[in-house]
């Protein structure tokens, strides 16, 4: 199954860019800039990952995220992700970015968005693989933050497809942000958020109902809530579930608890992405080996969830279309692998 799963087509829709920098690149990055870690090497920054909840999890990440200030530095970032993406056939991924965690420091929104913007055309351009761009606001910032980093965007809308709403959820529900998700509908954007990590099932109502979301990430909460699955099952509301960070930041005590098999039994639209995968111990390739190891996903059961990561996914019709085609015809006849370093016509590549 492991091959199987490097060699499907797949779309990657819950990824904070700022959630794959790697210790590697961490290193790279402080001394360039000339900014002090705490930590002795590059070994000493891979010890750092025992969370007790998504809060100690945040704490690191945000202090991490200050290596991070030129054009160049989000350029780097942003292209390192979509190579790994690439070499696990991710076809199409729409990241999310945290401006406010820049901008709050004195880092210019144009920087962000300029590197990061850069790097997703170059991918475009070169790995044959499509992208998007999500604004998230930290909600455990005020509104007022929010909607003034929602003007700040307003000149780059052309570059991003929607705002969403991340970081500590208890204590931040949806209805905080109500007047900042209107103004980000009414400039044309479309919106999603974090709800059901660690928030009740009534943060769920929340974004659907006050923030119009198109998608839930994570969701997992929903299955306390029979009235909400039968909601989000007739409406096939996508959940961006994420089974690495979900026990990571411990939502679960083990893979073997995760609901995700349960949920596609219950006929949700569920996807499979990586979050934080340079925290949480792997891509989206060893997010469906988790899953698939710890609670015997059929092979049929892996195929539902790429189609439905493109089905999820902010494509056109015709490109959502193009992309299930690829899948189904996949599944039919899963084709060997091209050599290391080949790209075949469907622009799958070896690797891991
Ligand atoms: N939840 C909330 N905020 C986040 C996460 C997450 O999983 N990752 C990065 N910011
Ligand atoms: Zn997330």
């Amino acid at each position: 199954m492991r091959d199987f799963i490097q060699g499907l087509p797949k779309a990657e829709l819950h990824l904070h860019i700022e959630g794959t920098l790697e210790p590697e690149l961490l290193f790279k990055l402080a001394e360039r800039n000339k900014v002090t870690l705490p930590y002795k090497s590059v070994e000493d920054a891979h010890k750092a990952y025992n969370f007790k909840d998504l809060q100690s999890f945040l704490n690191v990440y945000y202090a991490r995220s200050q290596v991070l200030l030129t054009e160049q530095d989000f350029y780097d970032l942003t292209w390192a992700y979509l190579q790994r993406a690439h070499k696990q056939n991710v076809r199409h991924t729409e990241i999310f970015f945290d401006p406010q965690t820049h901008t709050e420091r004195g880092v210019p929104f144009e920087t962000v968005i300029t590197g990061i913007s850069s790097a997703l055309k170059e991918a475009e351009r070169t790995l044959n693989l499509s992208t998007g761009l999500i604004l998230c606001f930290l909600r455990d910032l005020s509104a007022e933050s929010a909607m003034k980093t929602l003007e700040q965007a307003v000149p780059y809308l052309d570059l991003i497809q929607s705002v969403g709403l991340d970081s500590a959820e208890v204590g931040n529900p949806p209805s905080k942000f109500v007047s900042v998700f209107d103004k980000a509908r009414a400039v044309g954007l479309l919106t999603v958020a974090h709800a059901g990590e660690e928030g009740p099932p009534q943060y769920i109502w929340e974004a659907l109902d006050l923030l119009k979301v198109s998608r839930i990430d994570h969701g997992v909460r929903c299955l306390e809530d029979e009235v909400l699955v039968e909601r989000l099952k007739r409406d096939q509301v996508p959940l961006t579930v994420c089974p690495l960070s979900n026990i990571k930041l411990c939502v679960f005590e083990s893979m073997k608890q995760h609901p995700i098999k349960k949920m596609l039994e219950k006929g949700l639209c569920a996807t499979v992405n990586s979050d934080d995968p340079a925290y949480f111990g792997g891509y989206v390739n060893e997010n469906y080996e988790g899953v698939v190891q710890a609670l015997g996903l059929t092979q049929d059961q892996v195929v539902q969830l790429a189609k439905n990561s493109f089905v999820a996914s902010f494509l056109s019709k015709d490109q959502k279309a193009k992309y299930i085609k690829e899948v189904e015809e996949y599944a039919k006849a899963p084709s060997p692998l091209p050599s290391v370093g080949e790209v075949d016509p469907q622009g799958r590549v070896r690797g891991r």
